[in-house]
């Protein structure tokens, strides 16, 4: 009788502790076009929960509808071991995009990955900065995975033998259409944990997948005005006398800057940090941040979370920290209120309340060799991997509040994020420094819910110094980051002038930027996409009988591969920078007319075109119809109800009809309804001339629109 209790009891434990279950998922429709299913047992934090993200309901509801855009029978989810095998089909000629933030592939149909916060190591192989566990299709839907877990990809990799599209087994030895990854039909996720939730993201076209989940996150956080403007980062161990002269060698040579960037020095010790400022480098941080204030420039201090033995909350915060250090210092369990409430009181103390605008929060990705290991335990019982792939998340969300609370827009730089992080002000950075991969970078952000910057440091000729600095113009955060080389952007003799207009450019386009934002932040529109996610921009390119072939349609069979080396920038910007040594590239320009940004004439329709701009233009076109509103090239974002007079740019054939968006441009009194969007429209009269119009400002509604002129760019 015992021995078949005890028999009885090991049979329950095993079938306990070892659930082997396939489900066929639930669907609920969440919010309009987004649905969720549960597999197994959630664990109970995630990538959302650590991020604090909320759904925009009413934005996403404002989404073209869609219904769910899979077939459900062909996805299943399995628990199996305490781990979590999740399928979802793929049909023959889809495209994947997304996976995180990679930096030298656009298309992710065949890879395997390991979704791991990390930095990039220079193979796209799943372990990045942003390793959003989110894929789109060029079908039109969305993918989410919501686990704070390395997590093992097939998309489209592998063959099962139930498969309903199975490929045939073919004869190497005679056979030349063999192939050793024959083609798989579905996308397959392990997560090691015994559940999860997953969510589908519907279209129609991948676009709006990707802003319900931009939205589904928050949306995109709408920076300051000033944080579109120029920003340099000084020389680490510069004193406040060095910056301040740089500070007015930028006035005197009349290059814009907003904001500029402390790197380590900044602190007593650094590596690990004590957060707290140099007295011999800086005697009056108050007095200093409040005199660059005065002259219209905001401070941004780096630093890494890290915990000195000599910052001066090392004892409070102790209890609160994990079981390992990074180098030598403590890592706050940024889960527990209380050593939250000790990390950021110091920044506060030390450095919000005297004026700082902004953080830039290094280490917070990986160097396994740094970072704590695998095994580390964490006071508030989560595991080392879960802190992995969240700290960025931790850090950008508390960080975040203390500006929140002072009601002033912050704009940072952090060096991780993952799914949830859309809605933090931060732009992700890093070390590595391969130009093209940056645009790479910059084109996946649209698709990872994350803001990238192609920061210039450094050049080996004038010629990429300018090549550089064209693409940072041209990107979320327009910055040099000067804290090895110490570089200016007039540090290159020859093209110093080049470079003024081109950060002169930055400042005039702020009108379009901050609305780009404001589209991202409303809409869930990333103000910087790949052409995949453009309308007129058709990737099938099915060879018809009797039809031309792939090889004399050049666009058909451009648009069939990968582009990862031209963008999309706001509403109407299509940039296709070029690299030192390149004097002339191809653009491929989607169906539609585009004509040139510099001149206004036609530039092409659906088809692949040869440029050679000459050194000193970054090749840049614009949609037909298109509207770009510039203001003077001040050399500093306009102030709070400062006013700005506008030109407003139309090109094309066209008529037009653009909302400008306006606020305070400062505070988060636009959530309480402190906006306007006002209607621009340009159109040709009776006589057959161009007239443009802007709807007046909205009564009671901040307004830094002053004398508005229209220039018809297409003559
Ligand atoms: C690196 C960071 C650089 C710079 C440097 C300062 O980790 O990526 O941008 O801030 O630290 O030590």
């Amino acid at each position: 009788m015992i021995h078949t209790r005890r028999l009885l009891l090991v049979i329950l434990l095993i079938v306990e502790v070892r659930p082997a279950f396939a489900q066929a998922p639930v669907w609920t429709e969440t919010a309009p076009g987004i649905w969720k299913a549960t597999a197994g047992v959630p664990e109970s934090y995630d990538l959302l929960k650590a991020s604090g993200a909320e759904p925009v309901r009413e934005a996403i509801a404002a989404i073209t509808p869609a219904k769910f855009p899979l077939s459900e029978t062909d996805i299943t989810f399995k628990v199996v071991d305490g781990k979590t095998y999740l399928r979802f089909p793929l049909q023959k000629e889809e495209q994947l995009y997304g996976f995180g933030l990679n930096f030298q592939t656009v298309h992710q149909r065949g890879k395997i990955l390991q979704l791991h916060v990390d930095h990039y190591g220079g193979k796209d192989n799943g372990r990045t900065h942003a390793p959003t566990p989110f894929y789109v299709s060029s079908k039109g839907y969305g993918v989410f995975i919501n686990s704070a877990r390395y997590l093992n990809v097939y998309a489209g990799t592998a063959v099962r033998k139930d498969s309903k599209n199975a490929p045939l087994a073919k004869d190497r030895n005679t056979d030349k259409s063999w192939s050793s990854r024959p083609y798989s039909d579905a996308v397959e996720i392990l997560v090691p944990a015994a559940g999860v939730e997953v969510y589908v993201f519907g279209g129609p076209t991948a676009l709006d997948a990707v802003r319900r989940f931009n939205l589904f996150n928050g949306g995109g956080y709408l920076p300051p005005r000033w944080g579109l403007g120029f920003t340099q980062r000084v020389k680490t161990l510069y004193t406040a006398e060095d910056v301040k002269k740089e500070v007015a060698a930028f006035r005197e040579k009349g290059y814009p800057l907003d904001f500029i960037g402390l790197e380590p020095g900044w602190q007593s010790k650094s590596y690990p940090c004590t957060f707290s400022w140099d007295s011999t480098r800086f005697p009056d941080p108050a007095g200093f941040v409040q005199a660059l204030l005065k002259d219209n420039i905001r401070v941004n201090l780096w630093t890494n979370p890290y915990v000195s033995p000599d910052a001066p909350n090392y004892k409070a915060i102790l209890p609160y920290t994990g079981s390992h250090t990074v180098w030598n210092g403590l890592v706050p369990d940024l889960t527990m209120p209380e050593g939250r409430k000790i990390f950021f009181d110091q920044l506060q103390k030390n450095q919000v309340a005297i004026g700082v605008s902004g953080y830039k929060i290094d280490e917070v990705d990986g160097y396994d060799y740094y970072l704590w290991p695998d095994v580390a335990s964490f006071p508030s019982g989560l595991t080392a991997e879960q802190m992995r792939q969240t700290y960025g998340l931790l850090v950008q969300r508390y960080s975040a509040d203390l500006f929140r609370e002072q009601n002033k827009r912050t704009f940072g730089l952090v060096r991780a994020s993952n799914a949830g992080g859309t809605s933090f002000p931060y732009v992700i950075y890093n070390d590595y420094y391969n130009h093209e991969d940056f645009i790479t970078a910059l084109i996946n952000s649209g698709f990872a819910g994350v803001l990238w910057t192609p920061e210039a440091r450094a050049s080996k000729s004038a010629e990429e110094w300018l090549r550089r600095f064209q693409t940072v113009v041209f990107s979320p955060m327009a910055m040099i980051n000067a804290w090895a080389s110490g570089t200016k952007p007039w540090s290159y003799a020859e093209v110093a002038e080049p470079i003024k207009q081109l950060a002169l450019l930055r400042m005039q386009m702020m009108p379009y930027w901050y609305t780009a934002f404001a589209r991202y932040h409303f809409q869930g529109i990333p103000p910087f996409r790949a052409m995949n996610l453009e309308e007129g921009f058709v990737a099938e390119t099915k060879k018809e009988s009797g039809s031309t072939s792939l090889e004399e349609n050049p666009y058909a069979e451009a648009v069939s591969k990968e582009i990862k080396d031209q963008y999309m920038a706001g509403d109407y910007l299509l940039v296709a920078p070029l690299f030192a040594g390149q004097q002339s590239r191809k653009v491929v320009l989607p169906k539609g007319r585009w004509y040139d940004f510099y001149t206004g004439a036609f530039a092409g329709d659906g088809e692949v075109i040869t440029v050679s701009p000459g050194l000193e233009k970054i090749p840049v076109f614009v949609k037909d119809g298109g509207i770009i509103p510039m203001m003077q090239p001040l050399l500093h974002a306009p102030a709070s109800g400062q006013k700005v007079d506008l030109t407003v740019r139309h090109y094309g054939e066209k008529p037009a009809s653009y909302l400008l968006y306006d606020d305070d441009g400062e505070t988060f009194n636009y959530e309480k309804g402190e906006y306007s969007w006002r209607k621009i429209i340009v159109e040709k009269d009776r006589s057959g001339k161009w007239k443009g119009s802007i709807s007046a400002p909205v009564k009671g509604k901040p307004n830094t629109v002053g004398k508005v002129t229209f220039e018809c760019m297409t003559k």
